[in-house]
């Protein structure tokens, strides 16, 4: 229902929202693949059957470029660009897939991994769960360390949990909030390591002003928010 905000109407999430105007032809992957101006390399990437993974980043809310998941090479650009926020030009050649990305992309996904519920990879079904299907993670290097693993479930919404543990901050909760909801009831407070979602003045979502319109439980990449009628006999985390 969200889609139809923006006129999506494919399956599948281009992974920012379509633009319109005046066409631009570029290469990706070889292919050659016409969008229009002010898309973002990942749309076009979509478009031409290269699917980039993305954490941050859905057709429905405008590109924020915080996850580094959906790094690109892109001929005559220095370093890895990240695909959701580079804008596509005539002419551009871009690479979805080498060594070198495909290395960058597990780093990314290992340090996730490892501050996420570790009975909950094999079985859990989430967008960050086909991300890490997609770039071939199942584990990671890092041992016990300082986590959010212990993180209370914030369970006072009557029809949604947070739960901080499988969170990773990708702010498109925040996004939603405002971009489709316009009810700016959810911040990132704290900074680095400490940052966090925060309904409200870091208050449970129930007092919050939070309308309960679903906007964020529909677009959180992990279940970190998630809809409680999915967990008849109650949430435990795994
Ligand atoms: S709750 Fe979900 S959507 Fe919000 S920041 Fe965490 S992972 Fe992202
Ligand atoms: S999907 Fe592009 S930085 Fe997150």
């Amino acid at each position: 229902m969200w889609s139809e905000l923006r006129d999506l109407t494919d399956a599948i999430d281009v992974g920012t929202p379509p633009r319109s105007g005046e066409m631009v032809s570029l290469t990706i992957d070889g292919q050659p693949v016409r969008v229009p101006r002010g898309s973002s390399v990942m749309l076009a990437a979509a478009k031409a059957g290269c699917g980039i993974p993305k954490l941050c980043a859905t057709d429905t809310l405008e590109p924020f470029g915080s996850c580094r998941l959906c790094l690109v090479e892109v001929e005559g650009m220095r370093g890895y660009p990240a695909s959701c926020t580079t804008l596509v030009a005539d002419g551009m050649t871009v690479r979805t897939q080498s060594e070198a990305l495909s290395r960058v992309r597990k780093g990314v996904l290992e340090l996730y991994l490892s501050d996420f519920p570790a009975g909950d990879v094999p079985d859990g079904w989430s967008e960050f769960h086909q991300a890490l299907q997609q770039c071939g993670v199942t584990s990671h290097p890092y041992g016990e360390g300082m986590g959010h693993q212990q993180a209370a479930v914030d369970e006072s919404n009557p029809y949604f949990l947070f739960d901080q543990a499988k969170c990773i901050v990708c702010n498109r909760c925040v996004r939603a909030c405002e971009e489709i909801q316009g009810t700016f009831a959810l911040t990132i407070s704290g900074r680095g390591f400490d940052s966090k979602v925060s309904p409200g003045q870091d208050q449970p979502f129930f007092e919050s002003d939070c309308v309960s319109c679903g906007a964020c439980v529909q677009t959180c990449p992990t279940q970190a928010l998630v809809e409680k009628s999915l967990f008849p006999e109650g949430y435990a985390r795994a």
